[in-house]
């Protein structure tokens, strides 16, 4: 097999995608959170080509937005100004190609399951056939919707025709065009040039080209696949819906294939990212996505949703919890009813509990939150206690201020801590204190309206709405409170 000579790709994503009746651009649809015009890209970083050409149109910027992060050393964006058909949209991407003489993958945005051991397997009978033009075709039971492959008297492929373009017997050919090319640069590109749009929709067809091939008496080649699932098209919504049912039934599969405990797989919604943990439990109506990470033996009880969470071993996750861009430690135990915001780390056996929320907070080991509090741009120690309905006052209405707080610290419930701020190790802030300087080590901090008792009070109160005279006010009584003799003394009433 000849080697070293250059990989290059083209994948088509301009078109706005009609039989979607969207306003957004078909490879911008989501499959398993991520936008179709991933998948192919992805697939191809497997195989480090050299040079690949995106070639946008409808939405250009944000179909070229959703390409970033892709693995390819240089992928060049090509704009397609008017979507004159597939073949159109690949001569488009010639200029991208100047100078460069290799073999050319060509894949559609719109075929999101396409693997990259595939298209290593048509690139290897491209290279060892050396075929200037090689395509996948696939057997449908029902063909409907691809272009059918036709066949001439000696086996060899020698045109595609458009369904909208068949007869009536080139309809009923059940092996069709899943539109996976690898093609030699220097006959594709001046091949190109000289397809016409005689067809039914009036578009220069990508799939002309094999004809024009076949009858210039080039080497074209069909690689026959299997894989049937992997080269399905989304042209429609309920086919979008159908791929995304067929992708998340085959992802739990395959974690519950490698240990993984799924009670209900119906409805367990996971990304193509994310790794899960050995003897890891998941409950009903779990959301996965982004590149989520949960460990072993972790348990999360049900409807959760974690986009690009990090979650370490042993790791409870209650109900009706909500992370994202958030990392947990092992032997935490988060919610019911939490949110874990961007920025959020969290160190091993931290707690958290309900209706409490997170953002950009470094947590200690073994600290916790159980109930109603906000901790937003801070840093809490180990071993710290957080009251109930704590709240740390970051946002000042200009900026955002940071709160730190040491370790093994007490923060007595309904406190506010006015940022910026800090309280020092083993500090006790007393309930309901807000705090607006800084709390010295080992100091107890409190700051309260000192309590008044009016004692009748109810009573005259409801004689007065009832018009009646008032009783007399019981005898107040001296205050017996067993507190220290000069606490009392610093409380008495002057
Ligand atoms: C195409 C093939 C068909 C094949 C099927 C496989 C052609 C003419 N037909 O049909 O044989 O069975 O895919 O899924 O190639 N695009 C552009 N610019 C354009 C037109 C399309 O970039 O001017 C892009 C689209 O955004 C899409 C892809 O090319 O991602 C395929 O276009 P689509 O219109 O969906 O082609 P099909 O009708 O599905
Ligand atoms: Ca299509």
């Amino acid at each position: 097999m000849p080697t070293g000579r250059p990989l290059g790709a083209v994948i088509l994503a301009a078109g706005l995608g009609t039989r979607m009746r969207s306003a957004r651009a078909k490879v911008l649809h989501e499959l398993g959170g991520r936008p179709l015009v991933r998948y192919p890209l992805d697939a191809l970083a497997t195989l480090a080509p050299d040079r690949v050409a995106l070639v946008v149109g409808h939405q250009a910027d944000a179909v070229q937005g959703a390409a970033a992060g892709a693995l390819l050393a240089d992928l060049r964006i090509v704009v397609q100004p008017e979507q004159r058909g597939t073949g159109h949209a690949v001569a488009c991407a010639a200029p991208a190609f100047d100078g460069f003489a290799g073999d050319v993958l060509i894949l559609y945005g719109d075929v999101p399951r396409i693997r990259a051991d595939t298209l290593r397997a048509l690139l290897d009978a491209h290279r060892t056939e050396e075929a200037d033009l090689t395509l996948a075709t696939i057997c449908f039971a029902v063909p409907t919707g691809y272009g059918r492959i036709i066949r001439g008297a000696d086996g060899g492929v020698t045109r595609i025709v458009e369904e909208r373009d068949a007869t009536e017997a080139e309809r009923a050919v059940t092996e069709i065009n899943p539109g996976l090319y690898c093609v030699r640069s220097e006959v594709l590109f001046p091949l190109l040039a000289e397809l016409r749009p005689d067809n039914d929709q009036g578009e220069l067809y990508l799939t002309d080209l094999i004809a024009l091939a076949a009858r210039a008496g080039r080497r074209v080649r069909a690689l026959r696949t299997e894989r049937a699932d992997e080269v399905v098209g989304i042209n429609t919504r309920a086919e979008l819906a159908a791929m995304e049912a067929s992708l998340k039934a085959e992802l739990t599969d395959r974690w519950m294939a490698e240990g993984v405990t799924f009670e209900d797989p119906a409805t367990a919604y996971l990304g193509p990212e994310v790794t899960i943990g050995r003897d890891t439990v998941i409950g009903p109506n779990v959301v996965l996505r982004g590149r989520t990470r949960l460990g072993t033996s972790c348990r999360v009880d049900g409807t959760a949703y974690l986009v690009d969470a990090v979650i370490g071993d042993r790791v409870h996750i209650r109900f009706a919890t909500v992370i994202e861009e958030a990392e947990v430690g092992a032997d935490a135990v988060i919610g019911p009813f939490a949110r874990l915001r961007p920025g959020t780390r969290l160190a091993e056996r931290v707690h958290l509990g309900n209706f409490v929320e997170t953002k950009k907070a470094v947590l200690g080991a073994g600290t916790k939150a159980n109930h109603l509090t906000y901790l937003g741009d801070c840093e809490i120690g180990p071993e710290t206690n957080v009251g109930a309905g704590t709240i740390t006052c970051n946002y000042d209405g200009f900026t955002k201020h940071h709160t730190q707080i040491g370790a093994r610290v007490q923060i007595g419930s309904d406190t506010q801590l006015v940022a910026p701020v800090s309280v020092g190790d083993d500090a006790y802030v007393g309930a309901g204190t807000t705090v607006t300087r800084d709390v010295p080590p080992g100091a107890l901090v409190v700051s309260r309206v000192p309590q008044r008792a009016f004692p009748g009070w109810v009573a005259r109160r409801r004689a007065q709405a009832a018009g009646t005279p008032a009783a007399k006010p019981a005898p107040v009584k001296k205050r017996v409170r067993s507190r220290p003799a000069a606490k009392r003394r610093t409380r008495r009433r002057s």
